[in-house]
């Protein structure tokens, strides 16, 4: 292309009302038969939440559980948290790496005893003026917590996304679309178990090699399907 020109990407529409709903009601049926049982999804504590969010933000659901409770053993509440030493927060923390995060858990415990009475806010732009809390988690605790039908979107649910309902170019590159797609297609009231769904369905299902295709459920809707192994290597 001349130096200059951008190259213009027809953005694909929004699915209609019959692919949402199909879209849906595959989705959540799929979770009532394969959805996972993790700790993280028998409580509403935003505290709890965020806890686990920020842990499972780089590392794998196996390696977060026993992390996760020995953290709320040790921390229970934003409280414990704020008024630990920043130090013995990190060791609490290892081996999961990544070690700024239980620094940032530990400001965001701050910020919400200082500013909040230590008591996480539900609206969106109370959650995104947190240092450390970004678009992702600030809906994943605005769903998993407060039962609000806000949008998610991480590694894995682009992944699922993209392939279902754009297929073409770089995921990456269109992320204001897929947090659209992401929001549109919620079904009304049901924030909390869409939004797990997708995080189940993108680990377990739509995975990014070797994908389960041949059982999917949402084959007949996939722009994807059937993925060829040359297309391994995007999210
Ligand atoms: N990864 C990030 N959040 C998750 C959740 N709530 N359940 C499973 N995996 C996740």
């Amino acid at each position: 292309m001349p130096p200059g020109r951008h190259k213009i990407t027809r953005r694909s529409p929004l699915p209609d009302r019959s692919l949402k709903r199909r879209f849906q009601q595959r989705l959540l049926k799929w979770y009532a038969a394969h959805g996972r049982d993790l700790p993280w999804r028998n409580t509403s504590n935003p505290y709890h939440i965020l806890v686990s969010e920020v842990m499972l933000q780089q590392t794998q659901v196996d390696r977060v559980i026993p992390k996760y409770h020995e953290f709320l053993d040790r921390y229970p509440s934003f409280e414990d948290l704020a008024e630990a030493p920043v130090k013995e927060v990190k060791n609490t923390w290892y081996p999961l790496g990544y070690n700024i995060r239980p620094l940032r858990l530990h400001s965001i415990a701050c910020e919400t005893v200082a500013r909040y009475d230590g008591k996480l806010p539900r609206g969106a732009e109370d959650l995104l003026s947190f240092k450390g809390i970004g678009r992702y988690t600030a809906g994943a605790i605005r769903s998993f917590a407060f039962n609000e039908d806000a949008p998610i979107l991480d590694t894995n649910v682009m992944r699922v996304l993209h392939r279902i309902f754009i297929a073409k170019g770089d995921p990456k590159t269109q992320k204001a679309r897929l947090w659209e797609l992401s929001e549109a297609l919620i079904p009304p009231g049901k924030g909390y178990d869409f939004n797990q769904a997708l995080m189940d369905f993108g680990a377990m299902s739509c995975t990014a090699r070797n994908p389960s295709c041949r059982p999917c459920p949402m084959k007949s809707i996939c722009k994807t399907y059937p993925f060829k192994a040359k297309r391994a290597g995007r999210v």
